[in-house]
């Protein structure tokens, strides 16, 4: 083997070694939650949310072509979101603006994140995929209520 070819398979090993210590830096240090793809089980075809507890949800969400189901959701401030995404035609982004939400609503799978809410506010969802006609209509909100109203 040519020395070249050596140091080119070399430096391709250190780069990918970088980019994954990266990842598990991410995910164990900063608590960063890196989107989980989970394998279709045809579990809910029906968008939903589930209350767990005061603070605790589940949102099952299914894009479609312009639009989220559910668009618009409204949790107490410090909520825990479980998020469960997919999508009924073609792939859609789901960004929540002021969250670092970045996740994907691919037809035939789902998307699992987790997003804790700290602030009150209302939080944009925007699709950042493009995916026709209407994309730039695509979009939600969640709504987040101050502590003294519950
Ligand atoms: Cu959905 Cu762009």
């Amino acid at each position: 083997m040519n020395k070249y070819e050596i140091r080119v398979i070399v430096l391709a090993g250190l780069l990918l070694s970088v980019f994954f210590f990266a990842i598990l830096y991410n995910d164990f240090s900063r608590n960063i939650d890196v989107p989980a793809c989970v394998t279709y089980s045809g579990t809910y075809k029906v968008p939903h949310v589930k209350k767990l507890d005061r603070t605790t949800y589940e949102v099952y969400g299914v894009a479609k072509m312009w639009a989220f189901m559910p668009d618009d959701l409204t949790f107490p401030e410090g909520s825990t979101v479980d998020l469960y995404l997919t999508s009924d035609d073609v792939v859609h982004g789901f960004n929540i603006v002021k969250k670092g939400v970045n996740v994907m609503a691919v037809p035939g799978a789902i998307t699992k994140t987790t997003v804790t809410f700290e602030q009150a506010g209302v939080y944009r969802i925007l699709c950042h995929e493009y995916c026709g006609a209407g994309h730039q209509y695509m979009m939600g909100k969640i709504t987040i209520t101050p502590k003294k109203y519950y």
